[in-house]
C-alpha cells in the first residue's frame, strides 16, 4: 500500500470546499495573490452554496460569461460594461478615490475617452455637427485652498444631441466632434461653447443589455459632459456634470451620479448675449468650477 502525506483537507467536501481549494496553493506564491484568491474563492463558493444552482443554471452563467467575452474587442469592452452596470466600477473608484477634502468627486470614465483630442483656445464651440440645444460653460480650476491655478488642462467630451460619441458614429458624425482640451488662463479660468449634454443608452445590443432587461433595469445613462482635469503637483480628477432636468439621474445604468455633480444649467434669453456667443436664444449657461487636491 502506498503511503500518503497528510494534508488537512485532501478530499472535496461541501461543507469544506471553499478550504480545500484554497488548500491546494503552493506555500512559495504571491501573497497579495494568495489574498485575493483565497477572498475570491471563499466569496465564490458561499455564493454557489446560497443560490443551490442546478447544472442546466450553472451552464447558462458559463454560457453568459461566454458571449460577455465574444462580444468584447478593442473598442467594445463588455466586461467593462459589466462591472459598470453591476455598480463594482464606482465602488472601486470609491475605494481609490475618497478625498473627503473638498476636491471635486471623481465619477466613471467610460469607455468612449479617446486620447489626444484637440487643443482649443478657451471659447472655442467643441459642437461640429450643429445639433442640440447651445450652451456656453465657464468657471475656474482651483486648488482645495481655494487658490486659482494656471495652466490647468480640461479636457472635455459628450454625446451628440442623437445620444451617441464620435467614435460610435464614425463617418456620420465629424471627427472630434464635442471633445477638446481647454487650458486655464492666469486666473484659472476656463470657458467654452458646446450643446446640453442628453441622456442616452449604454451599448445595450450584447449579453450586459439582456441581463439588464431581465433584471427589469433600464440602459439609460444620465444625461453628462464627461472631464478629466490636470494640473502639475495636483490630483487628475475624472468626473462628470449632471443637469439637474434630467429624468434618469436617479437610475443611471451606471451608477455615476453623485450629487455635488449636478450642475446648475440656467436657460438664458439674452438676444445681446446669444449673439455675442454665437448662439440662438435662448441658450443654456452652466458655471462650474472643479477642485483639485494636492497630489499625495
Ligand atoms: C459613458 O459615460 O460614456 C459610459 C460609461 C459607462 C458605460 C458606458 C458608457
Ligand atoms: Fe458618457
Amino acid at each position: 500500500m502506498a503511503t500518503r502525506t497528510w494534508t488537512k483537507y485532501p478530499y472535496f467536501e461541501e461543507e469544506t470546499s471553499a478550504d480545500v481549494v484554497i488548500a491546494r496553493m503552493g506555500t512559495d506564491i504571491d501573497p497579495r495573490l494568495r489574498q485575493v484568491m483565497t477572498a475570491a474563492i471563499t466569496h465564490l463558493h458561499a455564493f454557489v452554496k446560497e443560490v443551490r444552482p442546478n447544472h442546466k443554471e450553472w451552464l447558462a452563467a458559463i454560457q453568459f460569461l461566454t458571449r460577455t467575452g465574444h462580444m468584447s474587442t478593442d473598442w467594445r469592452q463588455e466586461y467593462i460594461l459589466l462591472s459598470d452596470t453591476l455598480g463594482v466600477t464606482m465602488l472601486v473608484d470609491a475605494i481609490n478615490n475618497s478625498h473627503g477634502d473638498g476636491a471635486t468627486e471623481n465619477t466613471i470614465l467610460g469607455p468612449f475617452y479617446v486620447e489626444n483630442p484637440p487643443h482649443y483656445p478657451n471659447g472655442t464651440n467643441i459642437c461640429l455637427d450643429g445639433k442640440g440645444e447651445p450652451l456656453v460653460v465657464r468657471g475656474r480650476v482651483l486648488d482645495t485652498d481655494g487658490n486659482p491655478i494656471a495652466g490647468a488642462t480640461i479636457d472635455a467630451w459628450q454625446t451628440n444631441e442623437d445620444g451617441f460619441y464620435d467614435v460610435q458614429q464614425k463617418g456620420v458624425q465629424p471627427e472630434m466632434n464635442l471633445r477638446g482640451i481647454f487650458t486655464t488662463d492666469a486666473d484659472g479660468r476656463y470657458w467654452f461653447r458646446t450643446v446640453k449634454p442628453r441622456f442616452y443608452p449604454i451599448p445595450d445590443d450584447g449579453p450586459v443589455g439582456q441581463l439588464l432587461a431581465a433584471m427589469g433595469r433600464g440602459p439609460n445613462r444620465a444625461a453628462h459632459i464627461h472631464f478629466k482635469v490636470k494640473a502639475p503637483g495636483l490630483e487628475e480628477v475624472i468626473t462628470h456634470v449632471f443637469p439637474p432636468d434630467c429624468p434618469y439621474l436617479e437610475t443611471d445604468a451606471v451608477f455615476g451620479v453623485k450629487e455635488t455633480l449636478i450642475g446648475d444649467f440656467r436657460h438664458v434669453d439674452d438676444a445681446a448675449e446669444a449673439a455675442r456667443l454665437g448662439f440662438t436664444n435662448p441658450y443654456w449657461a452652466l458655471d462650474w468650477d472643479f477642485t483639485l487636491a494636492r497630489a499625495k
